[in-house]
């Protein structure tokens, strides 16, 4: 039964604490290291889909969905996703092509682009390409020889920085240059976007949940 949750007191100095409703803990890194990506996937949402090309060592493109993935600056624009290991000390196939091409591009998943972007989370052997699965065309990029994904509203081509391997994670920091946006998603002069073009997906609880982002709301920043 979902209970009623008590909103934070907008007068600080008036609430009262402890508070008193039933609270759950647990432990990720120790006790609970095995749900750890249970608990984390279901409660941290929901999460934006870097699908993300790269080229594989015969040219061929390959092409998957990560959602442990944001933006973490502007200047440069700094975009981060993390890709557990294949098994013990092996890269997924986006990583194994980042680290030695130092270059892709992170593509948008917006509605349209869903199963697309679903059926490219197929684990291929290395080298075949997902985009005979997903029916996808690729568009030429301009600053760097990976393509991005044609269908895609936005895509931003990618520099690598460094990948940090944190036990089975590989966290790959890229920096971004050329962006393209489908036209009719940003105002051409303020650069504002119109939301009823850029209907995004997300990722919620795994492995199956998405969101819909369509639903939105405005709070107006507070004023001291
Ligand atoms: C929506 C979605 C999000 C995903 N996010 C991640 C992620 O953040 N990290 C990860 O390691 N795998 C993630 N996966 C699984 C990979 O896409 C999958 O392992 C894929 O086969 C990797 O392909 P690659 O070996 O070509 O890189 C996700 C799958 C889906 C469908």
């Amino acid at each position: 039964m979902l209970t009623e949750r008590k909103k934070c007191a907008p007068d600080f100095a008036k609430s009262s604490l402890p508070v008193s409703w039933v609270t759950m803990k647990l432990s990720l890194a120790s006790e609970h290291r095995a749900i750890s990506y249970k608990v984390l996937t279901e409660l941290v949402t929901p999460r934006p889909i870097a699908w993300v090309s790269t080229l594989n060592e015969d040219g061929s493109v390959n092409l998957a969905p990560y959602s442990f993935f944001n933006v973490f600056g502007s200047k440069p624009p700094l975009l981060i996703f993390g890709a557990g290991d294949k098994s013990p000390g092996v890269p997924k196939d986006t990583v194994r092509n980042i680290l030695r091409e130092k270059e892709y591009v992170i593509n948008l998943v917006d509605e349209a682009n869903a199963e697309a972007m679903n059926l490219s989370a197929a684990s291929l052997p290395y080298g075949d390409s997902e985009l005979e699965l997903n029916g996808c065309s690729l568009a030429e990029s301009e600053g760097i020889r990976t393509p991005r994904i044609a269908e895609a509203p936005a895509a931003l081509e990618c520099r690598l920085h460094s990948v940090q391997l944190i036990e089975e994670n590989r966290i790959v920091l890229g920096l971004g240059d050329k962006v393209w946006v489908q036209d009719g998603i940003l105002d051409p002069e303020t650069h504002y976007l119109n939301p009823e073009a850029y209907q995004v997906i997300g990722r919620m609880q795994g492995p199956d949940g998405y969101i819909h982002c369509n639903d939105r709301f405005q709070m107006a920043w507070p004023k001291v």
